[in-house]
């Protein structure tokens, strides 16, 4: 190659690289350029240096220097750019000046999940009718999940299928420890610290192995009511239900009391509430069973009292019209903004 054909090639060079250090639109296109241009392993700079071995060696002077000069001003239009880049931070992409009277996005407030939502709600209203909070363990014993309440070891509540027992050694009164399969346990809790009367609720997830469907999943959550003291009647229980059912649900609910079978309640109903022309089944509910109050140490000559248990995943539902209790637990978005 000729000396004059390397400073030719020099020379065009410098102008295209001078040309789209210039243009870069943005930071990422400015470095796309230094690279192309004077990049270390194949830059195009680079690319002509291999040329200067090739000029006779009386002209290696003149070219070597030419080289220097357009590798400086290459490097210098570079980080023009970049400093008039870093100045314009603040100014939109066409160049427009930054407005700071402008609002800026609002950030997306995040709130409570429906049936944390509920739970306090139902918290409320109970509160209202003079009810306190009690609160119970997830991993319980067998006597507060099944034998105080009843449910001796012979009984088709207790099959390992139909429940989560945990294989981890057992309690010291040699009892396997299971995940609650009802809030009924903490009844049991408060009674056995308590002195009646006792008027409590117990809010709190519990686990069954059953399979989901629009109705059933296999950790929910129940609401528990348990109130004890002299000569309170089923009719209590069932006014104390009605007025919960329509503080929560509105006045136009119906709710239907049906005979039933609790092993810790005598008499037992079933609690069903109507939805799209649909009775629901809410929850359990009876008078405590006399063999209940004596496991705790109560006279059940003395007290009476009525306890209720209801799913809080159907109430939700019905409050809001959710077809499918799965839905809530499905951590879409735009399902959860609604609430
Ligand atoms: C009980 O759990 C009793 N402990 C209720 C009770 C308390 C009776 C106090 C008497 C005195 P049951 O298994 O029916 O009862 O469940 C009560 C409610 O929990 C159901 O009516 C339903 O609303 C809800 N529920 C039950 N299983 C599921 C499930 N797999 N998914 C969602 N909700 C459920």
């Amino acid at each position: 190659m000729t000396l004059a054909e390397f400073l030719n090639q020099l020379d065009e060079l410098a102008s295209s690289a001078q040309q789209q250090l210039e243009q870069a639109a943005d930071l990422d296109a400015l470095e796309a350029a230094r690279i192309e241009f004077i990049g270390t392993k194949s830059g195009r700079l680079k690319a002509t240096q291999k040329f200067l071995g090739e000029i006779e060696k009386t002209d290696k002077p003149a070219a070597g220097k030419r080289f220097n000069e357009v590798k400086t001003q290459i490097q210098a239009a570079y980080e023009r750019q970049q400093q008039q880049m870093a100045n314009n931070v603040g100014t939109g992409a066409g160049g427009e000046q930054f407005d700071p009277t402008i609002p800026g996005p609002r950030p997306r407030l995040g709130h409570l999940h429906p049936i944390t939502q509920t739970i306090e709600e139902l918290k409320n209203i109970m509160g209202r009718l003079g009810f306190s909070l009690a609160e119970g363990p997830e991993i319980e014993d067998e006597w507060h999940n099944f034998e105080a309440l009843n449910i001796p070891l012979s009984h088709p509540a207790r099959d390992p299928l139909d429940n989560f027992y945990l294989h981890v050694g057992e309690t010291t009164h040699h009892q396997t420890l299971l995940m609650r399969s009802q809030t009924s346990t903490v009844q049991i809790r408060v009674m056995e610290n308590t002195k009646p009367p006792v008027r409590i609720i117990s809010l709190g997830r519990v686990y069954r192995p059953d399979t989901p469907d629009a109705t059933h999943l296999p950790m929910f959550h129940q609401i528990e009511g348990l109130l004890i003291d002299r000569q309170v009647t089923m009719a209590d229980l069932k006014s104390v239900l009605r007025l919960f059912a329509s503080s929560y649900l509105g006045t136009d609910v119906h709710v239907r009391f049906r005979p039933s079978f609790f092993p810790f309640t005598e008499p037992s109903v079933e609690v069903d509430m109507r939805w799209n022309d649909k009775w629901i089944e809410m929850g359990g509910a009876g008078m405590v069973d006399p063999a209940v109050l004596q496991a705790v140490g109560y006279d059940p000559d003395e007290v009476t009292g009525f306890a209720f248990g209801l799913g809080i995943e159907r109430l939700c539902a019905r409050r809001h019209g959710i077809e499918d209790i799965r839905e809530i637990y499905k951590n879409d978005v735009r399902f959860l903004h609604q609430f």
